[in-house]
């Protein structure tokens, strides 16, 4: 193998200053939903883009002021999430909780800020955030992982409609993804998914981002009383596909990741089907033993000191 061939990936973690392709902006929504039509709301986004398009590694991640109403947007998510998440997020969920309240300013009436989350996390698990202006391309968000970066948007939801957005936000990232980057375990699932990742061909990107959608988005674990409980951070940001999800019926499928990576992921709308496992341990190992069988002409290893990606002949 000839290790010119090799398609470009980031080598080390301020590579990822290269590997920002935004696929969604926002202004690619359906033309009807507020958050494309409502000007106000569109000027606000371009400061949100602008903190994003200026980023660069090693930068502390700009604080934002949110304006009343935006605050009064979060708030209502939040309250109404944390009552579902009570009944219906898994336990590994929680745990990080208390934390997040005491050192992220997780309230109410205070929109948590990422660099405050950032900081949180790279103590506890070695994660960064990363701003983001929009959908980022699912090879350079799977890029970021391998680094123990997180990608986030930063700009909120618009206010008609709290609880479903078409696009990610910070309500998904803070409320659906950060507990769980908290837990060790699910940090190394997420690096070892973005290791996987690097010089991938397109096909097999294709499949891991897929298999990272319905985990990791959107995944379920069923209980021993045969219920359903969540751990996807797609549903645990949306009031509405969540309480869709739980009681989507013949909707929620068996993982199996060789089934599961062929389908559509729906970035818009709610999904087709979801799939869940038996417990999140057991999606994570599905998941590693499916990236493993991922052939590359060359392995990678993160090495933590330098955090930077040695590339091995194989
Ligand atoms: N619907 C989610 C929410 O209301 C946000 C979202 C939109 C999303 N598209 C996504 C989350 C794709 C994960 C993947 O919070
Ligand atoms: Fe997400």
């Amino acid at each position: 193998f000839d290790f010119g061939d090799m398609v470009w990936f980031p080598r080390k973690i301020s590579d990822l200053d290269k590997a920002q392709n935004v696929l969604m902006y926002g202004s690619d929504l359906d033309a009807d939903h507020p958050g494309f039509k409502d000007p106000v709301y569109r000027k606000r986004r371009e400061q949100f883009s602008a903190i994003a398009n200026n980023f660069k590694h090693g930068n502390p991640i700009p604080r934002v002021q949110y304006t009343p109403e935006e605050v009064k947007t979060w708030g209502t998510v939040l309250l109404e999430l944390h009552r579902l998440y009570v009944l219906h997020a898994v336990p590994e969920y929680m745990e990080n909780w208390p934390e997040l309240v005491k050192y992220c300013g997780y309230r109410e009436d205070n929109v948590p800020q990422l660099q405050d989350v950032s900081v949180y996390l790279k103590r506890k698990t070695g994660f960064q955030l990363r701003p983001v202006a929009g959908y980022l391309s699912p090879r350079d968000f799977l890029s970021g992982l391998a680094f123990r970066i997180f990608h986030c948007t930063q700009y909120i939801r618009h206010s008609s409609d709290p609880f479903y957005t078409p696009e990610p936000d910070c309500c998904h990232e803070l409320l659906g993804h950060m507990p769980l980057l908290a837990n060790s375990s699910f940090a190394q699932f997420s690096q070892e998914i973005g290791l996987a990742s690097l010089g991938a061909s397109d096909a097999d990107i294709e499949k891991l981002a897929t298999l990272y959608f319905f985990t990791v988005e959107f995944g379920l674990c069923k209980q021993a009383d045969s219920s359903f409980k969540v751990y996807g951070a797609g549903l645990l940001s949306s009031v509405a596909e969540l309480q869709h999800a739980i009681t989507a019926g013949p909707k929620i499928k068996k993982f199996d990741p060789e089934l599961t990576c062929k389908e559509e992921c729906i970035i818009t709308s709610y999904q087709n089907a979801y799939y869940y496992t038996d417990s999140f341990e057991e999606a994570k190992e599905q998941m590693r033993a499916f990236a493993d069988s991922i052939q590359r002409p060359f392995g990678v290893r993160y090495n933590p000191y330098t955090m930077s990606v040695e590339v091995l002949s194989n």
